[in-house]
C-alpha cells in the first residue's frame, strides 16, 4: 500500500471532524474522495500530510509509520498536495512560487529555477511564468497550486478541490492536466465536488459524511448506494431514488 490511514481520528475539542478513518490508497490509482461541506475531507488531508497530527490512529507511507513527521518530511518521502485555498505568495512571481516546491529537492538556485520552469510549462503556465502572483485568476492559481506541489516530486499527489470555480472548458482542461499527471507515474487522491470530475477520473471512490467513510467503491456504484444520496440529499430523496414514496 502507498499511503494509508489507520483508524484515524481528528478532535477538535469535543467535535470529531474525522471519526476513526482507515483508508488506504493503491499505488498508481486515482483515488475519489467525496462527501457534503464539512465532511471532514480536507481535515483527512491535512491528517495525510502532516498538517495536523490526528488525535488517534496512524499515517503510514509505504509502510513506514509517518504519523509523527512535519509536513516537510512527508513531502521529502514523496506526499504532496494542493491547499483548497490556493497558498499563493502574492508578491512573488509565479516561477519564485513554484521554485518553493522544488528547493525541496534542490540547494542549488539554478537546479530549482530549471526544475521549476519545466513544471510550469507542464501545467500550462509557461507564458506567465515570470509575471506575479498576484496577477493570474482562479484557473492559474489552480495550476500553480498543482505546480508547486509537482515541484517537490511527489509520488502521491492529494488535490484539495483544485477544479473549484472553474468554467466547464476550464474544468476540462483541468482534466487532462490530472490524466498527464497520473500518466507520468504519480498516484492521486482527488477531493471534488463536481461529480463529473469524479466520474470522469476516479478509479475508486470514498465517500465521507459526519467525519467517517460511509461507502467505498466504483464511482457508478458508490453513486447509487441510498445512504451517499442521503448524505447529500436527505432521507426522503434517498427513498424517491429507489422508488419508494417519500
Ligand atoms: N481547525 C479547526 N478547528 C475547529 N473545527 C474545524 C477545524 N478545521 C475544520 N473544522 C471543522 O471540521 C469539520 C470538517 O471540516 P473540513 O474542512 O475537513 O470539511 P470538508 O469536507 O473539507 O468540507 P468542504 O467540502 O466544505 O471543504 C467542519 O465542521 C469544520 O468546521
Ligand atoms: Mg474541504
Amino acid at each position: 500500500m502507498l499511503l494509508e490511514a489507520r483508524g484515524v481520528s481528528m478532535a477538535f475539542g469535543s467535535f470529531k471532524a474525522v471519526d476513526d478513518a482507515t483508508i488506504a490508497v493503491r499505488e498508481g490509482e486515482i483515488l475519489g474522495l467525496i462527501g457534503p461541506n464539512g465532511a471532514g475531507k480536507s481535515t483527512f488531508f491535512n491528517c495525510l500530510t502532516g498538517d495536523l497530527t490526528p488525535t488517534l490512529g496512524s499515517v503510514h507511507f509505504r509502510g513506514q509509520d509517518v504519523t509523527g513527521l512535519p509536513p516537510e518530511a512527508r513531502a521529502a518521502l514523496g506526499i504532496a498536495r494542493s491547499f483548497q485555498v490556493p497558498l499563493t505568495f502574492e508578491g512573488m512571481s509565479v516561477l519564485d512560487n513554484v521554485m518553493i516546491g522544488a528547493f525541496l529537492r534542490t540547494a542549488s538556485t539554478a537546479e530549482a529555477r530549471d526544475r521549476a520552469r519545466r513544471v510550469i510549462e507542464r501545467v500550462g503556465l509557461g507564458p506567465f511564468a515570470d509575471v506575479s502572483a498576484s496577477s493570474l485568476g482562479t484557473p492559474g492559481r489552480k495550476r500553480l497550486e498543482i505546480a508547486r506541489a509537482l515541484a517537490t516530486e511527489p509520488r502521491v499527489l492529494l488535490l484539495d478541490e483544485a477544479m473549484a470555480g472553474l468554467t466547464p472548458t476550464e474544468v476540462r482542461q483541468a482534466i487532462d492536466l490530472v490524466r498527464s499527471i497520473h500518466a507520468s507515474g504519480i498516484t492521486l487522491v482527488i477531493v471534488e465536488h463536481i461529480m463529473e470530475v469524479i466520474i470522469t477520473l476516479a478509479e475508486r471512490v470514498v465517500v465521507f459524511h459526519q467525519g467517517r467513510e460511509i461507502a467505498n467503491g466504483s464511482p457508478a456504484v458508490v453513486t447509487r448506494e441510498s445512504q451517499v444520496i442521503e448524505a447529500y440529499l436527505g432521507k426522503r430523496a434517498a427513498k424517491a431514488a429507489h422508488g419508494a414514496t417519500p
